[in-house]
């Protein structure tokens, strides 16, 4: 299994801080915010990760991270978003590296508490398709949101006016090789994006949409009050940790 950390885009819902850094980059309590995903990826036993990144500052990920060695990795492969075109849009730079093998995504700015390695050993006994994280949240409107009928799910919709209910779509997905032909036929969204919402609405279509429910708690932090809240919660964790 390969990993794919996505942290191209602007950042402009964090503007000025922004402005001469990369959103990934800021710091979330003690560590840059990237070394959150990428802990994530590594204590799940994914050793082989693409950084995709974009915008005016993307050396900057070179001298933070290098090869990874602070992560105990031997390499960290790189690949450079050219504009905002959406998360699927920074998906498909991942093809050549997957080659073929399956892939677990992160969003370069979701921080979890806990470790994803279950849900990635669940993909493992999957046949095939896609497996996506869902969890209960106050401000589901802000995300992806999923519509359950019993145990199913039977949509997602992306940023609704009106969410059908408080379970959203967590940033880590598990893809098969399949997804980079489902990004090929995607169209750009009202706000003009190839949107990862479509890609796991295609699976779904499809009947190879399965799930898990994340347990622990989860933020993304891309916006001035889930940039704090983040901060806060690797606070609390990681106060935790040193008076264990
Ligand atoms: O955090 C989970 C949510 O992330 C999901 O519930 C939504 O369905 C999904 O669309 C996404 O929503 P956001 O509006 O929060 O995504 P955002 O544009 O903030 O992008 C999240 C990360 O994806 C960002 O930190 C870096 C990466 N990204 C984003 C864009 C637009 C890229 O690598 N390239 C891009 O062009």
């Amino acid at each position: 299994m390969k990993g794919v950390i996505l942290a191209g885009g602007l950042g402009t819902r964090l503007k000025p801080l922004t402005k001469i850094t990369n959103k990934h980059l800021l710091p979330i309590y003690s560590k840059p915010m990237i070394y959150y995903p990428l802990q994530t990826l590594v204590d799940a036993g994914i050793k082989d990760i693409l950084l995709v990144t974009g915008g005016n500052h993307a050396g900057d990920f070179l001298k933070l991270l290098g090869n990874g060695q602070h992560f105990g990795l031997k390499h960290i492969n790189y690949t450079y978003q050219e504009g905002e075109g959406g998360i699927a849009a920074a998906l498909q730079l991942a093809e050549h590296f997957a080659d073929g093998e399956r892939i677990v995504v992160m969003l370069g700015d979701n921080i979890l508490e806990k470790s994803i390695k279950k849900y990635v050993d669940n993909f493992r006994q999957q046949k095939s398709g896609a497996r996506i994280l869902i969890k209960k949240v106050e401000d589901p409107g802000r995300f992806g949101v999923v519509e359950m009928e019993g145990d199913k799910i039977i949509s997602i919709e992306e940023k609704p006016k009106k969410p059908k209910s408080d379970y959203i779509v967590t940033g880590v997905y598990m893809y098969d090789s399949g997804v980079f032909d489902i990004v090929r036929n995607l169209k750009p969204s009202g706000r003009g994006e190839l949107e990862v919402t479509d890609v796991n609405n295609a699976y779904l279509d499809r009947g190879k949409l399965c799930f898990d429910i994340l347990k622990g708690w989860w933020t993304d932090s891309g916006t001035f009050d889930s940039l704090i809240k983040a901060a806060n919660l690797a606070k609390r964790k990681a106060n935790r940790k040193e008076n264990a």
